[in-house]
């Protein structure tokens, strides 16, 4: 009778303990069935998978292009999540087809190109070829960071101003930390804080959300606080926010210092709290668009804010994690479902409904090849959690 109890307390216990609601190696291998067409119809490796154009044809674009990582990024998680040798190749093609962008000081997304594909790459492989590119990277990039100004230059010119940056140079941290830890040069992670602290200081509103673009004077002033691709100046751009959510969570992981878990802490609170969040969590293009409910949604801001949670629940208390898992795993059930996954067609895409730059009508309710990027990190950062249950 005894024993009988105890089975049965340990059977409750175990049925207690979250099960996964996405099936994650269903999904992977649905990933995989998209991006073996998409190799099939790519292959010239000097353009890369896109979006989908107006016309309905696939948008390819050239690796000077800040998504030109996004392609070999996916297939070495792919790989990592199949072991497929097949796929391993693939990546190591498409990721060899960005390596001349190290030498490009002309942007500071090298954060997204190069990391993404080579980074991946070299965690998976330690391919010498891969740190030497990624290591040239981060000093083209380091060229853009003026320590008069404090920050990195992301664009040379937005509407006169000569030093404007944008929150999502918060993703090019990550890549500038691995340079960091990889040459023992503290130059790269002097970068990152002084880049951090000012952005912290200055792109964000009293309720955490962020503006888009904030331009500097050559001496580190603030002189206007703008949008490009957000719905207005103080709008909050729905990728914008989970770009800087995924770049404040990385800051904690990477230097511990709390006052980037509280900023972390409280983007998150703006984004999944925010009234005009509908109820499947993918949100529209901007929190703030006056069309709201009859406007288009931002699959990738969800995908890059799951996959943030997911991380960032690793750091806070049981009852926030809690929340943080369970609102990123809503967010992966609804893009793996019909509404957002693509089991076929899509141009070989896997997510529906991104939205890149409606202001500019470009890429509005499209693929787009960074939502799948981090829908798959973020499936990935899923099944490793629900692993340690
Ligand atoms: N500028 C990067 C983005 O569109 O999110």
């Amino acid at each position: 009778m005894k024993r009988t109890l105890v089975l049965f307390f340990l059977l409750v216990s175990a049925m207690a303990i979250a099960q996964p609601k996405v099936d994650v190696d269903k999904q992977i291998q649905l990933c995989v069935n998209q991006y073996k067409g998409m190799l099939a119809v790519c292959t010239d490796t000097t353009l890369f998978p896109q979006s989908i154009s107006p016309d309905g044809s696939l948008y390819k674009r050239k690796s000077d292009w800040w998504c030109s990582g996004f392609f070999g990024g996916s297939l070495w998680y792919l790989f990592e999540a199949t072991k497929d040798d097949s796929l391993k190749r693939a990546a190591e093609k498409w990721t060899m087809a960005v390596a001349k962008e190290q030498y490009n000081k002309g942007t500071h997304d090298l954060g997204f190109m190069l990391y993404c594909p080579f980074g991946n790459g070299y965690r998976l492989t330690n391919n010498p070829t891969y740190k030497t590119v990624m290591l040239n990277g981060a000093q083209s990039l380091s060229t853009r960071f003026d320590p008069k100004v404090g920050v990195i230059k992301s664009w040379n010119n937005f509407n006169g101003y000569k030093y404007p940056v944008i929150i999502d140079n918060m993703m090019n941290l990550e890549f500038l930390f691995w340079a960091a830890k990889t040459s023992g040069n503290k130059k790269f992670y002097n970068i990152c804080i002084s880049h951090a602290d000012k952005t912290l200081k200055n792109h964000f509103r009293p309720d955490y959300s962020s503006y888009h673009v904030v331009c500097y004077d050559s001496v580190g002033n603030v002189m206007a606080r703008k949008t490009a691709q957000g719905y207005a100046d103080s709008s909050a751009w729905a990728r914008g926010q989970a770009w800087g959510l995924y770049g404040y969570t990385v800051m904690y992981r990477e230097t511990k210092d709390k006052k980037y878990l509280d900023q972390a802490v409280k983007i998150a609170s703006f984004y999944m709290n925010n009234p005009t969040l509908p109820a499947d969590k993918i949100p529209y293009w901007d929190f703030n668009s006056p069309s709201i409910p009859n406007d288009v949604r931002d699959a990738s801001a969800a995908a890059v804010a799951a996959s943030a949670l997911l991380e960032l629940s690793g750091y806070v208390k049981k009852d926030k994690s809690k929340s943080y898992i369970n609102f990123a795993e809503q967010v992966l059930q609804n893009l793996s479902g019909p509404e957002y996954f693509a089991t076929e067609g899509n141009q070989h895409f896997i997510l529906k409904h991104s939205t890149g730059h409606k202001p500019a009508k470009s890429e509005i309710d499209t693929p787009i090849i960074y939502a799948d990027y981090y829908y798959i990190e973020a499936l990935l950062r899923y099944k490793k959690l629900m692993a340690r249950g």
